[in-house]
């Protein structure tokens, strides 16, 4: 279904951008990945075209888009997938200012700033899919990092926004929460190593994104459990609260995100 489509995916060096870029490539789309540093060794493995672009500059993720479109022709399908988590000292205002912009910047005006620059061809072609890899944390929260877990829920109501706007005009979004996945990210962290939900490879998410797009669904839950706790969270906020409270008690403070 991919086939010759033009797809650009942003923090794409490694892990989900990686997985998610290698799917594209391997049901016939042509791929443009980009990350902080020129993805260039990344690009040669999987057979897509590399580009330096740090998302939290509009300018360079318009030249991103440029070039992508140059090499690949109109972009079929965005995926901004670029994301930064820091986590909270002390308590839930603990991450410092410099951390907070950086978050809001990377985890939601990244998102802004593509679909700024994609979505005007998109209605005039009247079809494209814009992809935001949120994070169950969109959805609830992540234990003992507010910044990540506030500028997610911002992430999945921009996915929500540019569906609920452009769903008739041929346009999808597609929102992808995960829960934990093996990658850089969780790399060291010990509760997601060892979460009862269990942690997922990358390829994981990137076929429940491909299985989302074939169905034209919105939400990507590559953890099927995220959306019976999402309803609960609906049906029951306060009980919600009260067993993340418990939840943190029984990882420990020393056990929560760096
Ligand atoms: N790993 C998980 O458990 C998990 C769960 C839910 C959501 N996510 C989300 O998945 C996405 C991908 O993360 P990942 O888990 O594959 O980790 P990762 O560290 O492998 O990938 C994140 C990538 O984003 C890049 N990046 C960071 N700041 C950037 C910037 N300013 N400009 C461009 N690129 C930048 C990094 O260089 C890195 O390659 C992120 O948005 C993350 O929040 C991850």
């Amino acid at each position: 279904m991919f086939k010759n489509q033009s797809i650009a995916v942003t923090g794409a060096n490694g892990g989900i951008g990686r997985a998610v870029a290698e799917m594209f490539i391997s049901n016939g789309a042509k791929v443009a990945i980009s990350d902080l540093e020129v993805p260039s060794k990344t690009a040669k493995q999987i057979g897509a075209a590399g580009f330096a672009c740090d998302v939290s500059d509009e300018d360079a993720v318009k030249t991103f888009i440029t070039e992508a479109e140059a090499m690949n022709g109109p972009i079929d399908i965005f995926v901004s997938n670029a994301g930064v988590g820091f986590g909270d000292p002390k308590n839930a205002a603990g991450a410092s200012n410099k951390n907070w912009e950086l978050s809001w910047k990377v985890n939601v005006m990244s998102s802004v700033y593509a679909a700024r620059a994609v979505l005007p061809g998109m209605q005039a072609r009247g079809s494209g899919r814009f992809v935001i890899t949120a994070s169950a944390a969109g959805l609830l929260q992540q234990i003992g990092s507010a910044s990540y877990s506030v500028t997610k829920h911002a992430a999945v109501g921009f996915a929500e926004a540019i569906a609920i706007r452009h769903w008739d005009e041929g346009i999808r979004a597609h929102c992808i929460c995960p829960q934990y996945v093996r990658t850089n990210m969780t790399k060291g962290f010990e509760f997601a190593e060892k979460n009862q939900d269990g942690l997922l490879e990358p390829p994981d998410v990137a076929e429940a994104l491909r299985i989302a797009i074939e169905k034209d669904e919105f939400l990507v839950l590559s953890h099927p459990v995220v959306g019976e706790y999402f309803k609960h969270k609906a049906m029951d906020y306060q009980s919600y609260i009260t067993g993340m409270n418990k939840l943190k008690q029984k990882i420990g403070n020393d056990q929560l995100p760096k």
